[in-house]
């Protein structure tokens, strides 16, 4: 006997982004007089300073010591204001999306060191483990084609992929690096565990950047 069956209908479907990577973007307007003043005091510190490159993933350049943020000068204050603010709206986000509840008392210690780049410096795939967000504001970038590629330009920060067995069985065409060119009064936070590197660039000027680490 030949049982009949009926067609089963569909109750409910649903997908859902599980363990996402917040990557934020911020752009500043009216910042030309401070990007000119991170830009003159992180290199007035790489004539003046230790540079610590070589203790880091960077490959040339100039990399300050990590207490930038702690400096009495305007720029510096107005530039940790920006990312004390960026920070607690970061957060906010990063325990609605990664919290069974968002944690309490939290004291949140940031620091932060600037790094001054010329043609062929670059920085390596790294993470910053002592830190749980950290980020870069970009005060100088050289203007006009930097080298690279179309998809890799020259000067950008590159992410990847931060799953660990997400490369596994690849399919074709999948995306396993985010590429971010930097601009001028543009701010990035990202979780400190999400690989990055830095494409070096080609061509004249310095690309100055200001990178932070926030931990609680
Ligand atoms: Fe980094």
């Amino acid at each position: 006997m030949v049982r009949m069956l009926s067609k089963p209908k569909l109750k409910s479907s649903e997908v859902e982004v599980q363990f996402p990577t917040l990557l934020m973007t911020r752009k500043y307007q009216e910042v030309d007089a401070l990007n000119a003043a991170l830009g003159e005091l992180v290199t007035k510190l790489e004539k003046e300073a230790k540079n610590v490159a070589d203790e880091t993933t960077n490959i040339g350049g100039f990399h300050s010591d990590s207490k930038l943020m702690n400096r009495p000068e305007p720029e510096i204050l107005m530039l940790r204001e920006m990312i004390g603010v960026a920070v607690k709206e970061y957060i906010d986000r990063y325990f609605k999306d990664n919290c069974a509840e968002p944690p309490k008392d939290l004291k949140i210690r940031m620091w932060g060191w600037g790094i001054n780049m010329r043609e062929g410096d670059g920085n390596s795939q790294h993470v910053h483990p002592d830190a749980k967000i950290s980020g870069v504001y970009y005060p100088v970038i050289p203007s006009g084609q930097l080298g690279g590629s179309k998809a890799k330009p020259g000067g950008a920060i590159m992410f990847s992929d931060p799953r660990p067995r997400a490369h596994m069985n690849p399919v074709q065409n999948q995306i396993t690096e985010i590429v971010v060119p930097p601009e001028p009064g543009m701010m990035i936070l990202f979780p400190s565990y999400y690989e990055h590197a830095v494409i070096p660039f080609r061509g004249p000027g310095v690309r100055t950047c200001i990178a932070f680490n926030a931990h609680f």
